[in-house]
């Protein structure tokens, strides 16, 4: 890191000065600077996907998954090294700073800060030590620490006992969990969201069983999970409420995967089917927080197999985010599906009425370039759920070929910096016309290991060498873009409504 400080300042003053030159490599066009002002821009990244030092910590679903199951991960790999963060932090830190960051947003690993797991277990003071000089350092760099607390990595222990999000039983846990991380960090830190899009790993964890713990129940399995993430949401934020709140004054919420879906056609029947996808996707989760029950379209698909809430249940949900997060990367177009099939659809990436694509291919085989549709989300949430606060919790891309280039070639990412400049305008001209947009994360923060692809897919805006015994981290350009156009432009910090 001492050596990379004085060349990352000589790049950022070059890429100042080339965007002061070139108009067309600077901010988005509906990014002026008092929208951007009015938004804290950073970058995230999860526990796990960085973290390493296993040895630290109890073990995790994933620790299984991917040693029992090797050829699950795209490169066989694991993550009990990652990019070491822990014990490299401080110098992340430091370039976040460099790269004029506003706010990181990491996940706390429950495995290392509560190795028992379970409701009444203390927590490990290594971890607690290590998760609060985290924050400290952030803090004295000017970043504001934006906490998740499950990203995806369950204690072993919990799936052993009693199948993790399958059991009510998860519930006093997970809010012993979140009370800890309240009780220990919550002086400091302000912005937490409980989960990461829960209907992805409730359908991929105990759905599909394509990730950890790979338990593959279908629909039983995947709604299950999702009514026991709401619940134990709902009685974090209620522990949060008549404990913490009064002192540590800070806010509350799930982020939220929003792929948009776009009617195919002027037909009604695809306007049903291109709400029926949304109802499933997003109303499954924001319906209950904010309507007071599931989608009545998903209800009527699913029948049984989606259990209900009781009256207390429906009511402890009710009011429990305090800002909606949502994580943008693409869109499909839809059209109805099985005539009299209730709450079907058909999705695809080109249009069946004219062939047109969603948006130009990536890196990713499901993630296509399409900023409008994450300009249409941000307007249907603000219609939907009576105009929250928003907070874009996650953006990004991995260019084509990306994770095939080495040396300086990984680092020249034009692609990925010209999508966050269309996405980014698009959350700009959604402020503009009123949303109430407080912040905004590039996903990811470094190159990690991404779950069932290893180290196969690059998210992040710094390159890390995994090759190289010193993990070494260099800014990619779109990371120096963000820091001289957006990073250094945006709030302070989240401003949470009073
Ligand atoms: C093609 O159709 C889709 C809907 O199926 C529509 O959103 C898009 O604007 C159309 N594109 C063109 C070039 O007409």
């Amino acid at each position: 890191m001492a050596a990379l400080a004085p060349l990352l300042a000589a790049l950022l003053v070059a890429a100042a000065a080339a965007s002061a030159q070139a108009e067309p490599a600077g901010a988005p066009d509906q990014c002026t600077p008092d929208v951007l002002s009015r938004i804290a821009f950073g970058a995230g990244v999860g526990s796990y996907q960085t973290e390493g030092s296993a040895q630290g910590r109890a073990p995790t679903i994933w620790d299984t998954f991917s040693a029992a199951s090797p050829s699950k991960i795209a490169d066989g790999s694991n993550a009990k090294v990652a990019a070491d963060f822990v014990r490299r932090y401080k110098g992340d830190v430091q370039l976040m700073r460099q790269l004029k960051m506003k706010h990181f947003r990491f996940s706390i690993s429950w495995a290392r800060l509560l190795p028992g797991a379970k409701s009444g277990s203390a927590p490990d003071a290594a971890a607690a030590a290590y998760y609060s000089s985290l924050i400290d350092e952030l803090l004295a760099a000017g970043i504001q620490p934006l906490v998740v607390l499950y990203q995806w990595d369950l204690p072993q222990s919990l799936q052993d006992d009693y199948d993790g999000f399958l059991s009510p039983k998860i519930v006093p846990d997970f809010v012993h969990f979140a009370d800890t991380a309240f009780r220990l960090f919550g002086d400091r830190v302000k912005t937490w969201l409980t989960f990461i899009e829960p209907a992805v790993f409730c359908n991929q964890q105990y759905g599909s069983g394509i990730w950890a713990p790979g338990v593959a129940n279908g629909e039983a399995g995947r709604f299950a999970c999702g009514k026991h993430v709401l619940l134990a949401h709902a009685a974090a934020a209620a522990a949060y409420n008549s404990k913490y709140r009064a002192a540590q004054n800070g806010a509350l919420s799930f982020s939220t995967l929003v792929t948009w879906a776009e009617p195919a056609s002027g037909s009604e029947e695809d306007a049903a089917a291109a709400q029926n996808k949304l109802d499933a996707d997003v109303g499954w989760f924001l319906d209950p927080i904010f309507k007071g029950d599931y989608p009545a379209s998903l209800r009527a698909a699913k029948g049984d197999a989606l259990p209900p809430f009781t009256p207390s249940e429906a009511a402890s949900l009710r009011g429990s985010l305090d800002f909606v997060a949502a994580n943008c990367f693409t869109a499909r177009f839809v059209s109805a599906g099985d005539a009299g099939k209730p709450g079907a659809w058909r999705e695809s990436k080109v249009s069946p009425v004219n062939g047109s694509a969603v948006g130009a291919a990536s890196g990713l085989a499901w993630l296509d370039v399409a900023p409008w549709g994450q300009g249409r989300a941000l307007a249907y949430l603000q219609m939907r759920y009576g105009d929250p606060q928003l907070f874009i919790s996650s953006s990004g891309v991995m260019a084509p070929g990306e994770n095939k280039l080495q040396g300086a070639a990984a680092l020249k990412d034009a692609f990925r910096t010209d999508y966050y400049r269309s996405y980014l305008n698009e959350v700009c001209r959604a402020a503009r016309g009123g949303a109430r947009v407080i912040g905004w994360s590039a996903w990811s923060f470094m190159d990690a290991w991404e779950w069932t692809e290893g180290f196969n897919t690059k998210f992040g805006i710094v390159h890390v060498d995994y090759s190289s015994p010193s993990l070494e981290r260099a800014p990619k350009a779109s990371a120096l873009w963000l820091a001289a156009n957006v990073f250094s432009r945006g709030a302070p910090a989240v401003a949470h409504a009073a």
